[in-house]
């Protein structure tokens, strides 16, 4: 079975590969820049150039494609425009997967996308979500909250770098997930056959509030966090105005967030559904005070070190 990536060199996209070529599928990545991907065709994948925002460039990577997972999404570090990469550079897709009859089309959107209709890139997530659902293709859509892998920007980093922290007064519990336990789903649900036209939530099995996280970061960190505080309405307000610019986006984003956070009440039931269907245990799936351990050994050790050297020149 070909497998077809897009962002493949992404956080989530990387981990993806790396799991679908050790359970034995013949990976072909759509990737922008050959070289800075090489390390994925060092694992075993094949590289095809394609980009999201030049159309011409992606009908060959779809020869002999069984099933294809979209990890892409516009990086807050382009020039590009959010609406040419998720939402015109995806109708493309999804017409070129419909050519090509693939069985199987893996979406990964946000939570909630559905409740944000203001927010462009939910409403675009959403947007896609219900014209996959309507293409005749099977798919399968993961929807996430958030991944281990960003709260070390979020919460670890500025706690190292005595940077302030912001959380909003109402911080309900929230699940994130390992990039490494998303990817797993994704390519498990590739085996499922009840996995089929279905959306699931995902995440771990234990959900953390800020307060949580900065507390689990202070304490192996060793370092106290500069928290403030501010009401959600503030980052609401603060969105009607970022919204505007197309270089606001991880600021945008984040916000929604923010929003999507608290009004996540079902969610509970809802990874407890994906849980089952995928016929996962969650003591399988990595706890976040784990990764965050492993984290600040590796860090801490590393400053450790640094600083060692430094004091044995000087
Ligand atoms: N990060 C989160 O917390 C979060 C939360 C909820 C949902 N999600 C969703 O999960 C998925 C993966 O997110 P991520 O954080 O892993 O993404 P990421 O690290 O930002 O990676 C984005 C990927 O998309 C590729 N890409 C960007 N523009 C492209 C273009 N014009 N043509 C072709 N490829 C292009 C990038 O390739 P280059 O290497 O060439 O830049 C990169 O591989 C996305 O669908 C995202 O919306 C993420």
């Amino acid at each position: 079975m070909t497998l077809l990536i897009l962002g493949g060199t992404g956080t989530l996209g990387r981990q993806i590969v790396r799991k679908a070529l050790e359970n034995g599928f013949q990976v072909r990545c759509i990737v922008r820049n050959k070289r800075a991907a090489n390390f994925l065709k060092e694992w075993g994948a094949e590289l095809v150039y394609g980009d999201l925002t030049l159309p011409e460039t992606l009908p060959p990577s779809f020869q002999g494609v069984t099933a294809i997972i979209d990890a892409s999404t516009t990086k807050t570090t382009d020039d590009n425009d959010v609406l040419d990469v998720d939402w015109y550079g995806k109708l493309i897709i999804i017409e070129l997967s419909q050519y090509a009859q693939i069985k199987r089309f893996i979406f990964l959107s946000i939570l909630n996308s559905e409740k944000y209709p203001y927010i462009t890139l939910m409403q675009i997530k959403y947007r896609i979500e219900k014209l996959i659902k309507s293409s005749g293709i099977p798919f399968t859509i993961f929807k996430y909250a958030g991944f281990f892998q960003t709260l070390i920007n979020e919460y670890a980093i500025p706690i190292l770098e005595k940077k302030p922290i912001f959380i909003t007064l109402e911080s309900p519990p929230i699940s994130y997930i390992d990039t490494q336990d998303a990817a797993f789903f994704c390519i498990k649900s590739l085996s499922i056959k009840e996995t089929q036209n279905k959306t699931f939530a995902t995440g771990s099995a234990q959900a953390w509030k800020s307060e949580e996280i900065i507390e689990l970061c202070e304490k192996l960190a060793g370092q106290k966090a500069q928290t403030l505080t501010v009401p959600v309405i503030f980052f609401k307000k603060l969105r009607q105005i970022t919204g505007f610019f197309e270089w606001s986006l991880q600021v945008s984003e984040r916000l929604a967030f923010v929003e999507v956070i608290n009004n996540s009440s079902n969610f509970t039931s809802s990874i407890n559904y994906t849980y089952s269907i995928l016929d996962i245990n969650p003591k399988e799936i990595l706890d976040l005070d784990f990764f965050f351990q492993k984290y600040f050994e590796i860090i801490l050790n590393t400053l450790e070190k640094i600083n060692k050297t430094k004091t044995s020149i000087i």
